[in-house]
């Protein structure tokens, strides 16, 4: 990455074009070269034909590669192969984990992830965010970036009113207190069931929201302890998603006495309107966003726009990200069009990372009353059936139940980000589990296969004269010293499938090298310089599953 980038600053001075006009591509094909630059977009500025270009430039960067060649408007760079190939495998065992960091840049980014609804099972569609936004963080760290971490808890709405209303007419202490979730559940459905009957409900839910609202204490007592199980039981998915803790918990509760403040600028700046006894912000080519309720009731977006405010007076952010689903893009739009009608330029720093659905043969595996689908259940599946292929491969392993959690959790999470987040993703949690195929527990025994065969080795050191720079070879160490570049895309696309393909094709280049050429054939200098390749690229493994928030596993 960084010769991508002393190459391109050459070749800007060179040619005197802007930085970003200048084009560099990695040949698919590698009889073609390292890099190739391509001539023809600046033929015209400067009245040259390509070929003179290319040849120009050939000129310049003979000395600097081992071959440079030019064909149709091309110019081709090779590497140095040897050279190349001693500075990566040294570079990334002198650095470890901390190969392909950035410089601090002195930029702060907010990342609000996760933020399950309390009193809502933990779904298949907070995984999401969750997976998605743990990885957004440890790829911004690795990136240079401060991060802090926001779990913005659905922990306030009118639903509150309901579920209190619920609890306290058809509630079950015993069974609150053994399974606060279902319990929950169970009230709230039974509110929706009875509503439909008795549409005089809705009007208890709302009394009882205001009750809330206005510090009643026993509403406020029961809200309280509904939002401390739940968070206990968010907490036994967290544990086995291995993530440990947000900056922040702040949910939306927290701005329930803070909204009048950017209330009263919205009216002072003119942008509030009246409309059937509600208020509104006319938003143009948007839908108009609801502000308060004809009954003075605020909203999930007022509380967002409290949020954001808030947000950027404490943590003064060049950007904040909202890790939430596809369906709320038109929420976050308008959450962005106040803020610049607000006139505050901020606005560009906000950013939706969208995601698409988690679909079981086709259909939404959804959270919808009754029919909702846990995730801890998935999560406790799919480890369950990783304990019987550990069972069934390896009897004799140590710590199997340690191992088959790695496994299943990583198989699931690794589904999940190897796909760009917009599109939905089919989940079949045999397919997830393959060990071979595009899946974590692949990814996963390449590295245990690495582990093992770097036990027998001797130490000795390597003369890099004598060593061949196979084709196979040259393939892992290119796609090694691209691991920085894969970084930076990851987060300029805010996208973690750049890091899981990356590692897919790592592991297929690993994997394709090891059938081909044996590597324990006898302690020689040629053994030894392979297990230091191996030992490069299972460094780069585990620290790109790290960014995914994926263990690897040692033996399997
Ligand atoms: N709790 C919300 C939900 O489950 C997600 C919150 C998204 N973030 C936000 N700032 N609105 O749908």
């Amino acid at each position: 990455m960084d010769e991508k980038r002393k190459l391109k600053e050459k070749i800007q001075k060179w040619l005197e074009v802007p930085q970003e006009e200048v084009l560099i591509e990695n040949p698919k094909n590698r009889t073609m070269g390292d890099y190739a630059i391509p001539c023809f977009p600046y033929a015209k500025k400067m009245h040259k034909n390509p070929l003179e270009i290319a040849n120009f430039l050939k000129e310049k960067l003979e000395n600097a590669y081992e071959k440079v060649e030019v064909v149709n408007g091309y110019v081709n760079l090779f590497l140095p192969k040897k050279k190349w190939t001693q500075k990566i495998i040294e570079e990334i065992i002198e650095k470890q984990e901390s190969y392909g960091n950035f410089e601090p840049n002195n930029k702060q980014i907010v990342i609000e992830y996760s933020s399950p609804n309390i009193a809502k099972p933990f779904g298949v569609g907070h995984l999401r965010s969750t997976v998605i936004g743990e990885a957004l963080k440890n790829i911004c760290k690795k990136a240079g970036f401060s991060v802090y971490t926001i779990n913005y808890l659905g922990d306030y709405g009118t639903q509150f009113g309901k579920l209190i209303y619920a609890y306290k007419t058809w509630g079950n202490e015993e069974e609150m207190k053994n399974h606060p979730i279902d319990e929950l559940k169970r009230v709230y459905v039974k509110f929706h069931e009875e509503a439909k009957e008795n549409p005089l409900l809705e009007e208890e839910g709302r009394r009882y929201f205001k009750k809330l609202e206005e510090d009643d204490l026993e509403c406020l007592h029961l809200w309280q302890w509904f939002r401390e199980e739940s968070l206990k039981e968010f907490q036994k998915t967290y544990d086995l998603l291995g993530i440990n803790s947000f900056d922040s918990y702040t949910g939306e509760s927290y701005y329930k006495d803070k909204m009048e403040k950017v209330i009263k600028e919205l009216e002072e700046k003119n942008l509030l309107e009246k409309s059937d006894g509600a208020t509104i912000v006319s938003l143009e080519e948007l839908p108009p966003a609801l502000i308060k309720r004809s009954d003075g009731a605020t909203l999930y977006i007022t509380r967002d726009l409290s949020a954001v405010f808030d947000r950027k007076e404490k943590y003064n952010f060049d950007e904040i990200l909202y890790v939430a689903g596809n369906e709320q893009i038109l929420h976050f739009e308008q959450l962005k069009r106040i803020v610049e009608k607000m006139g505050y330029p901020f606005w560009k720093d906000i950013h939706h990372i969208g995601f698409g659905l988690i679909l079981k043969d086709g259909k939404k595996m959804s959270t919808r009353q009754g029919k909702s689908v846990k995730l801890q259940d998935v999560l406790e599946e799919a480890v369950g059936l990783a304990y019987q292929y550990v069972e069934e491969k390896n009897p004799n392993l140590e710590n199997k139940e340690e191992v088959a959690k790695k496994i299943g959790v990583g198989a699931v999470t690794f589904n999940d980000l190897k796909n760009y987040r917009m599109n939905d993703i089919e989940f079949h949690l045999e397919d997830t589990l393959r060990f071979e195929g595009n899946t974590g527990p692949y990814v996963q025994y390449t590295y245990a296969r690495i582990n093992s065969l770097l036990e027998n080795r001797k130490g000795i050191e390597i003369s890099y004269d004598e060593i061949e720079i196979s084709e196979s070879i040259w393939n892992i160490i290119q796609r090694l010293n691209n691991f920085k570049e894969t970084i930076l895309s990851a987060k300029e696309n805010y996208d973690p499938s750049y890091i899981a393909k990356y590692l897919l094709d790592l592991c297929s280049d690993f994997n394709h090298f090891y059938a081909k050429e044996r590597i324990i054939d006898g302690f020689d200098n040629t053994t030894e310089f392979k297990c230091n390749l191996a030992y490069a690229t299972s460094i780069v493994i585990k620290e790109g599953m790290r960014l995914l928030g994926i263990s690897v596993i040692n033996k399997m």
